[in-house]
């Protein structure tokens, strides 16, 4: 009897642990699982019936909105297959990881055995030759806007993508668009003009810039924001960037990023006028006859080749940030840079042009960005800078008028000792800029009560640090910068709680590409147009000379996007 009894206690403290252990993990047949994502855990739940997946639910996720669609994919996959094994999504190769990691915790933690689906092994319906009036490669902000402005315009088009997500760097850009007589400007009293931006742009790139484009970007700047305005844009916000001589940096109220709401916008818009988009199909070849390109040859996510044959190409690939080997081929010294760039920046373009004669520009124009978090490849926006932070050293001090151009604070910062900086700010700023708060969930920043603690937590000179603090907000009481000959300085930095982050340069913007005309057509070595052929955004060259100005690569691939957009529908149409 008293045997019986023990045995009873144990089967009771054993149901009581195995209650405990299995209630943080399952709910009836739902069972949760997490996993390390880019920017945070990531936790779902799984619904498991008769040994097949039903249903799985985000109940936590910190990823960046245009990753929205990754989850979607995967777990549709997932729930197809009735496995965790399936692929990563390209483009989004660690949001995708984790999507499936997290599953696959909540299954091995349900204790059910999966029998995985078959596939059909079917090709994709639409792996045949097919034909177009444009096709443009590459869905980033430039292959976006080209397709709806080329839609709109009438023509048939088809917008392919090499990886499963749109929108590209594109969905990374932060600070804003360079345009210079907007309503925005208008409304909050500042002077600027088609000349000053064109001044600015022109110096910036150290005059190495093709001067008919910049023209041309500066003149349509204003129209580009109403076109995207129209199209559904927030870009009421007006803040500055480096090199800038006056607020013309648009963005959405509160000084949201940029990149991540146009692309919402241009997706929906391409989607709305029926541009047809097709995700993981990869250009690998242009279809040309002599000098007239006439199609493009790609590849889908299954490995079927197949055809686009068109009137017109637009080429939207990108730059070759990503690209480390390409980035070092032509500068070495930035061997073992970080990027700020997505996966996607490889330089596809450089190779599809090959057999056209193409001439490339300025490809040895390479542009670090000067407030990337080591290690971590995070931007900084630049418009922190230009909404009131500020730099300084290990030794507490400033060294540099923050809002030079990149490539001059970037040079400064390798200067001083262990070649990064702090970016030190208030809550003023924080308050002036809401693309902060996504540093703060991140975990970026950090924050104390007085510039005193700060300094200590950082390990920097707190003297110093009070000093160059206290030195700062006299200059902006006295409007004039004696130390650096800092002309933009908005706020003094006042009021707790303070802030900093530790930055340093890396690989950013690709400022050379294919050369262009002021009709978004390709150019060959001997001076030709290739017909046919159009180009617009980062994979170009001219734009931006030796330095882009912040807020300039927004500009470049929504103008210029329209420009070819626009004239690749009026050759469909001859
Ligand atoms: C930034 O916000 O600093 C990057 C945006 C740009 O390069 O224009």
């Amino acid at each position: 009897m008293k045997y019986l009894r023990k045995i009873g206690v144990f089967l009771l403290i054993g149901l009581m642990i195995f209650g405990m252990t299995a209630c943080g993990s399952k709910k009836g047949n739902t069972f949760t699982g997490e996993a390390k994502g880019k920017n945070g855990t990531i936790k779902v739940e799984v619904t498991i019936d008769n040994k097949e997946i039903k249903k799985i639910k985000v109940v936590e996720n910190h990823e960046s909105e245009f990753t929205k669609d990754t989850f979607k994919k995967v777990i549709d996959s997932i729930i197809e297959a009735n496995s965790a094994d399936v692929d990563t999504v390209s483009g989004a190769t660690l949001t995708s990881s984790a999507i499936i990691a997290a599953v696959k915790d909540a299954v091995k933690k349900s204790g059910i055995e999966l029998t995985p689906k078959k596939s059909n092994g079917q090709a994709s319906a639409k792996a045949e030759n097919t034909s177009t009036d444009v096709v443009i490669i590459g869905a980033g902000g430039a292959g976006l806007t080209a397709a709806i402005q080329a839609k709109e315009d009438g023509a048939k088009v088809i917008l392919i993508e090499k990886n499963a997500v749109v929108g590209g760097n594109t969905n990374f850009a932060t600070g804003g668009l360079n345009a210079a007589g907007t309503k925005y400007q208008k409304e909050k009293g500042i002077k600027d003009s088609v000349d000053l931006f064109y001044k600015d742009t022109m110096k910036g790139g150290k005059n190495k810039n093709n001067p008919d484009l910049v023209k041309l970007l500066a003149e349509k700047s204003a129209e580009t924001v109403e076109w995207l305005t129209e199209r559904g844009a927030d870009l009421s916000d007006v803040g500055r960037m480096g090199g800038a001589s006056v607020n013309r940096t648009h963005r959405p109220t509160g000084g949201a990023a940029v990149g991540a709401h146009l692309v919402k916008v241009l997706d929906k818009k391409a989607k709305e006028v029926g541009v047809e988009i097709r995700t993981e199909t990869k250009a690998i070849e242009l279809l040309a006859e002599g000098n007239k390109v006439n199609g493009v040859k790609v590849q889908d996510a299954k490995g079927n080749k197949y055809e686009i044959n068109a009137k017109a190409v637009i080429l939207a690939t990108g730059g070759f940030g990503a690209n480390q080997d390409m980035v070092v081929s032509y500068r070495s010294e930035l061997k073992g840079f970080g990027t700020t760039n997505g996966p996607g920046a490889t330089g596809d373009a450089v190779k599809l042009v090959e057999k056209l004669n193409v001439e490339l520009v300025d490809m040895k124009e390479i542009q670090s960005h000067p407030t990337v978090v080591p290690g971590k490849s995070k931007l900084i926006t630049e418009a922190v800078r230009g909404n009131g932070a500020i730099l300084v050293n290990r030794d507490g001090k400033r060294f540099i008028d923050e809002l030079q151009t990149r490539d001059v604070v970037s040079k400064a910062e390798l200067e001083q000792k262990g070649k990064t900086a702090y970016l030190i700010f208030d809550q003023n700023v924080r308050e002036s800029l809401s693309a902060i708060e996504k540093y703060h969930k991140l975990g970026l920043l950090t924050e104390a009560k007085t510039v005193k603690e700060l300094a200590d937590k950082i390990k920097v000179n707190a003297d110093e640090l009070e000093k160059t603090v206290k030195s700062y907000n006299g200059f902006v009481q006295a409007k004039k910068d004696t130390e650096f000959q800092r002309s933009n300085m908005k706020t003094e930095l006042n009021k707790a709680p303070y802030y900093a982050v530790e930055v340093g340069p890396a690989v950013h913007h690709t400022m050379g590409g294919l050369k262009i005309n002021t009709d978004a057509k390709v150019i060959t070595k001997d001076g030709k147009v290739v017909e046919g052929l159009f180009a617009a955004g980062e994979v170009t060259g001219g734009v931006h000379g030796a330095n882009r100005l912040g807020g300039n690569a927004v500009a470049d691939i929504t103008t210029f996007g329209r420009i070819a957009g626009k004239n690749a529908a009026g050759l469909a149409k001859k």
